[in-house]
């Protein structure tokens, strides 16, 4: 039996892999939140993991994602950014555990055209890119053991997000306003969950940095309507620049990323974003019923 630590587990990705637990009757998982383990707390983590020992691995899906509120609360961004999977890699060194950790395409600046690699240079334009490069940046200095999972745009059934935004928003209006010039991919986070427990599954242990987000590229405004098209809601959705539309924090113009080593590593045939986007609007529709 595969023992796996799941940190943050209430959040969407968390969500997600309990979804999916039962297809993976070979791994025993011990879901963890915020209540019962503070991933802030270096006593509490080190702890956990000797009184629960041995982790095979930990997933940390545990985060502090809210963008432009990270531009207010540096401090509390950090410290769950960066100085939580630093103590989730110290533990993890300590007790012989493989760390799976994600982040985010925010660690670039969007400057370029072609899709990201995990080879290009990074350049946070935001506190939360900041914070979560460097997490990045403590995990592989302390931890040679580590996957740590780049991902974009990622929505869900479960928790905050765009698409749930979307369908919120059109409740009550017959217009919104979309940004239309950053690209990028949404990623539905039961595929990334699928692709962080193909890791565990297969055994491998090419440790690194991975891209992991669904397929082709679209910009917010095209996400937005494909939502309604979807969903069959009759609203208007105005493209709009990002200039026209202020936020607290900058976000990069292009984002989209490059799986090419993903997919060499675990031979998966990644989704398109928008056939997942089908599906999880479906399951969405389940759970609200
Ligand atoms: N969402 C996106 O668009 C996006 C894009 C790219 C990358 N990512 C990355 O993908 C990963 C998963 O994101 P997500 O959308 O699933 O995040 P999420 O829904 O915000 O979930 C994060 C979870 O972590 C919990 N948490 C916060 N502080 C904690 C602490 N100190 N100890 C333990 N748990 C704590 C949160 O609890 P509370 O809710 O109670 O605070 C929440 O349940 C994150 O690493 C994120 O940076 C996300």
């Amino acid at each position: 039996m595969i023992k796996v630590l799941v940190t943050g587990a209430n959040g969407q990705l968390g969500h997600c892999i309990k979804d999916i637990q039962k297809k993976y009757s070979h791994i025993s998982f011990v879901f963890t939140d915020y209540k019962n383990l503070d991933i802030c707390d270096e006593k509490a983590v080190s702890h956990f993991f000797q009184e629960n020992e041995p982790f095979h691995y930990c997933i940390n899906c545990a985060a502090y994602t809210a963008v432009d509120k990270a531009e207010e609360e540096k401090e509390k961004a950090y410290n769950i950014n960066a100085f939580g999977p630093k103590h989730l890699a110290l533990a993890c060194k300590m007790y012989d555990t493989i760390l799976i950790h994600v982040s985010t395409d925010f660690v670039f600046d969007g400057l370029s055209s072609k899709p990201y690699t995990e080879k290009d240079g990074t350049n946070p334009i935001s506190v939360y890119g900041k914070t979560k490069l460097q997490g990045e940046l403590l995990i592989t200095g302390i931890l040679k053991e580590h996957f740590i999972i780049r991902t974009s745009w990622l929505y869900s059934e479960h928790g905050n997000n765009f698409m749930k935004t979307m369908l919120r928003m059109a409740e009550t209006r017959n217009e919104i306003s979309v940004v239309g010039d950053q690209m990028g991919t949404p990623t539905y986070a039961k595929d990334l969950a699928k692709t962080t427990l193909k890791i565990i599954d297969s055994g491998i242990n090419d440790y690194g940095i991975y891209h992991f987000s669904n397929c082709g590229e679209t910009s917010w405004h095209g996400f937005a309507k494909a939502i309604f098209q979807e969903t069959n809601i009759q609203i208007k959705v105005k493209e709009v620049k990002t200039e026209e539309y202020f936020t607290l924090a900058k976000r990069p113009a292009f984002s989209v990323l490059s799986k090419k080593k993903t997919i060499g590593l675990l031979g998966i045939k990644i989704p398109h974003w928008r056939n997942s986007l089908k599906i999880a609007l479906r399951n969405y529709k389940t759970i609200i019923k």
